[in-house]
């Protein structure tokens, strides 16, 4: 990590590009301000016939007039879908609505699907490209600062299940990502510091200059200054792309993009989805992970102390939810083992060993139990 970028401001808010580089499904995340309304933003994506922006009920009021207009430019016609908004609609019947949109108006395969929102959007229209027609190009337009370092990129798609988060889905790369930065300037607090978790989370499992960085700054992150936030976009792209290009399916090391989502994806499923943000669910569920490589001897106690900390300015929780008064450890179990990662109804974990490094690795349950429990207290 840059920690002593000397460039003006103004030269480090120009365009970035970051590489992801997957073969012949390589492509480009274009972060900077104002994005969405350059046409330079689309240069070299297909145009002319059909372009779908998909985004929803709040997101459209803000940004798809701009966005339209630009693809205006580009395409025969412009199509919306604009579908309930939260993560409560990732589901079945939402995504059925994209299909129905589409058929209704005769999208054929060359049909380009824009997603336009948050992590929810993009991972429903990725989903829906994936699978209509067997597949038709989409390109991801990330308006959350979650979408923005994380869910636009790598080509992970899907909704939820009841029983479960992100349970049923696709792996299908984007043509191209186009970060806004302006866009995170109506971002509700609450979502800033969200996306926050995901920032913070490439620290301990790959950087810790990085973590360093943003202890730094995380006064103007949280305050949107421009400088940090292009910052912050940019160098989780970098690290979230080097992981993807070594392991785009998730065989291995890509998994470590998953800390403290174990934990967190239990607090979604058993809080119901949509009562916590999945940012808010990951920054919990990484000082819960925290605790637990503490427990495993994998890092000492002043890490986890300092990435509680780090959560806590960044204006997440760090108290655990109990998710059932009568048997919460049990409750909890239940949930993680049907995390994805799990193999046989064995939980596996990713844990920080040493911090800047992560590694999967089962755990006895008597152990995360004691974690749960001394988590659930301030
Ligand atoms: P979200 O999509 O629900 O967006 C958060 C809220 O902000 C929504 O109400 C949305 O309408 C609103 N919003 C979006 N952009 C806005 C803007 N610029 N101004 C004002 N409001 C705006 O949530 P999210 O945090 O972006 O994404 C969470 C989802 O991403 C979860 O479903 C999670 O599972 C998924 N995810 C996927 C991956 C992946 O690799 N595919 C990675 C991480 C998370
Ligand atoms: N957010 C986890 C991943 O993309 O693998």
């Amino acid at each position: 990590m840059d920690t002593t970028d000397s460039r003006s401001a103004d030269s480090q808010l120009s365009p970035q590009r970051v590489r992801i580089d997957l073969a012949e499904r390589s492509y480009d995340i274009l972060i900077g301000a104002g994005l969405l309304g350059r046409e330079d933003s689309y240069e070299g994506l297909p145009a002319g016939g059909t372009a779908v922006i998909v985004t929803n009920t709040v997101v459209a009021p803000l940004y798809l007039d701009r966005l339209t207009a630009t693809l205006s430019r580009r395409h025969t016609r412009v199509l919306h879908v604009v579908l309930p908004d939260g993560e409560a609609h990732k589901d079945w019947q939402t995504l059925q609505l994209i299909f129905d949109a589409l058929l209704a108006s005769a999208c054929d395969r060359k049909t380009v699907l824009y997603a336009l929102g948050g992590g929810v959007i993009g991972d429903m229209t990725g989903f829906a490209a994936a699978s209509y027609m067997r597949g038709v190009p989409f390109v991801q337009v990330p308006t959350t600062l979650l979408a923005q370092v994380d869910s636009s990129v790598g080509g992970k798609t899907a909704i939820n299940h009841p029983q479960g988060k992100n349970m049923i889905g696709a792996f299908y790369q984007p043509l191209r990502v186009i970060c806004d930065l302006e866009t995170l300037q109506t971002l509700p607090d609450r979502e800033l510091s969200a996306g926050l978790a995901e920032v913070i989370k490439y620290g301990p499992i790959a950087d810790m200059a990085f973590l360093a960085w943003i202890e730094d700054h995380i006064d103007a992150l949280v305050r949107r200054d421009p400088v940090a936030l292009a910052q912050a976009v940019k160098r989780s792209c970098e690290i979230k792309a080097l992981v993807v290009g070594q392991d785009e399916r998730e065989s291995g090391l890509r998994a470590i993009l998953n800390f403290g989502h174990t934990f967190g994806h239990a607090i979604e499923a058993g809080m119901g989805y949509g009562a916590w943000l999945h940012g808010e669910a990951v920054g919990c569920g990484m000082v819960m992970a925290a605790r637990l490589s503490e427990a495993l001897g994998r890092v000492d106690s002043r890490f986890v102390s300092r990435l509680r900390s780090l959560v806590e300015r960044a204006g997440l929780p760090c108290v655990a939810p109990v998710l059932d008064p009568d048997d919460n450890a049990g409750r909890w179990l239940s949930l993680m083992r049907v995390d994805k990662k799990a193999e046989a109804g064995e939980i596996r974990f990713v844990v920080i060993d040493p911090p800047g490094r992560a590694v999967m690795c089962p755990a006895p349950d008597a152990t995360v139990a004691r974690v749960i429990a001394a988590s659930s207290h301030a």
